[in-house]
C-alpha cells in the first residue's frame, strides 16, 4: 500500500496521536475474526449481544470489558493485525504520527509471552510508513492496580530483550493508586533513556498530575482533565510547557464530564496549557482522533484555525525526530491555507 498524507480539503487535520492504547483499538469484528483464529469461546451470544455492552458507568466498568475482550490476542500475528488495523483506520482519521500504548502485564498474566506481543506490534510499527504513510512508536505502559514490583520486572525483561520501546506509560485503575508507588520503574525507565509519560488526573485528584510531574518526572500527562483543580499546578504545567493529552469523547463516555460541551478542554487551553487531541480506547469510545476532533469543533464553534494550533501542538507535543517534525508542522500548515481558501 502506498503512503497517503491526510488530504489538505479533509475536514480535520493531519496529526499526531499521543494517547491511544492498542488494545482498546480492537474492534468487535476484530475480536470475532481473532476468537475464530485462535478457536477460543466467546461468552458473547453474538457480536450486538458484545456491542450493547459499549456502555460504561466509570474507568472500572469499561476496564473489565477492555481486559475480558484481550483474551483473543494470542500470538505475534494477532498483535500485529491490531496494530495495523489500527494504522489503516487512524490514516483515514489524518494521523500521520503515532504512539502507541500497550499493556505487557495484561497479556502476561493471561499466560502470552512477552516476545510474542513485542514481535507482533515491533513489527506492525516497522512498516507502518511504507504502508501507510505514518511514522510510529511503542511505549509500554505498566498497570496501576498491579504490583509496582511487577511493573520493575516487566521493564528489566523489556530491557533485555532490547524491545523497540521509546518509553513508558502507566495506566488502568487510577483511584488509590498514586505515581509515586512508582517511582523505581521510572527511576530504571530514565537510567536507560526512555521517555516517561503516565496517566493522572483522570478519574484520580489533581495531586497525582503533580506527583506524576514531581516525582516521577513526566514529560506528558496522559488526560490530567483535573489539573484545573488545582491553579498552582495549572501554573507548573503552563510554566514547564507539560504537554497533556486530552481524550475528549472518552470523558464523556466514562462519565469524567457529563457532556462534550461541558468538556473543560477550552479552558485548558485558556489558562495556557498545552493540549493535544487523542482518542485513547476508539473502538470503545465512539470514535477515532478525527471524531474527536469533529465533536469539539461542533461544541465549541471551532474552525480550521483552531483545530489547526490543536493539530500542532499534538506534533510539538511528541517525541518524533526533528525532520519529520517539520515535515509534519509544514503538512499542518498547507491544510490550514487549504481549508481557509474553500
Ligand atoms: N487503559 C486503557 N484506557 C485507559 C484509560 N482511559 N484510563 C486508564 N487506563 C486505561
Ligand atoms: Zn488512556
Amino acid at each position: 500500500m502506498n503512503a497517503h498524507p491526510a488530504s489538505p480539503t479533509s475536514d480535520t487535520p493531519p496529526c499526531a496521536e499521543l494517547h491511544v492504547h492498542i488494545e482498546g483499538t480492537l474492534e468487535p469484528e476484530l475480536i470475532y475474526a481473532l476468537a475464530e483464529r485462535n478457536r477460543i469461546e466467546l461468552s458473547y451470544a453474538d457480536i450486538d449481544d458484545l456491542r450493547a455492552r459499549y456502555e460504561f458507568d466509570d474507568l472500572q466498568s469499561f476496564l473489565d470489558l477492555y481486559y475480558a475482550n484481550m483474551s483473543v490476542l494470542r500470538t505475534a500475528a494477532d498483535f500485529a493485525d491490531l496494530a495495523r488495523a489500527y494504522f489503516s483506520r487512524a490514516a483515514r482519521a489524518g494521523v500521520r504520527h503515532a504512539e502507541l500504548f500497550f499493556d505487557p502485564q495484561a497479556h502476561l498474566a493471561r499466560g502470552v509471552p512477552l516476545v510474542s506481543i513485542v514481535e507482533g506490534l515491533a513489527g506492525a510499527i516497522a512498516t507502518s510508513e511504507a504502508e501507510f504513510g505514518m511514522s510510529s512508536a511503542l511505549i509500554a505502559c505498566f498497570l496501576r492496580d498491579r504490583p509496582a514490583a511487577e511493573a520493575v520486572e516487566v521493564l528489566r525483561e523489556l530491557l533485555t530483550m532490547d524491545a523497540p520501546i521509546i518509553g513508558i506509560g502507566l495506566d488502568s485503575a487510577e483511584a488509590g493508586h498514586p505515581p509515586e508507588d512508582f517511582v523505581d520503574v521510572y527511576a530504571l525507565a530514565d537510567a536507560n533513556g526512555l521517555r516517561r509519560v503516565a496517566h493522572a488526573g483522570e478519574e484520580g485528584p489533581a495531586d497525582y498530575v503533580r506527583s506524576a510531574t514531581t516525582v516521577l518526572g513526566v514529560e506528558r500527562v496522559d488526560h490530567g482533565v483535573r489539573s484545573l483543580e488545582d491553579p498552582a499546578l495549572v501554573s507548573l504545567l503552563a510554566r514547564n510547557r507539560i504537554p497533556l493529552t486530552v481524550c475528549p469523547l472518552s470523558n464523556v463516555r466514562l462519565k469524567v464530564v457529563a457532556r462534550i460541551e461541558e468538556h473543560p478542554l477550552p479552558a485548558m487551553l485558556a489558562a495556557g496549557l498545552a493540549v493535544t487531541v487523542n482518542s485513547d480506547d476508539p473502538a470503545y469510545f465512539g470514535g477515532y482522533v478525527d471524531d474527536n476532533y469533529r465533536a469539539l469543533a461542533a461544541a465549541f464553534g471551532w474552525g480550521s484555525g483552531e483545530l489547526a494550533n490543536l493539530a500542532r501542538t499534538s506534533i510539538e507535543a511528541s517525541f518524533v525526530e526533528p525532520t519529520r517534525r517539520a515535515e509534519l508542522l509544514r503538512e499542518i500548515d498547507e491544510w490550514e491555507r487549504a481549508s481557509d481558501g474553500v
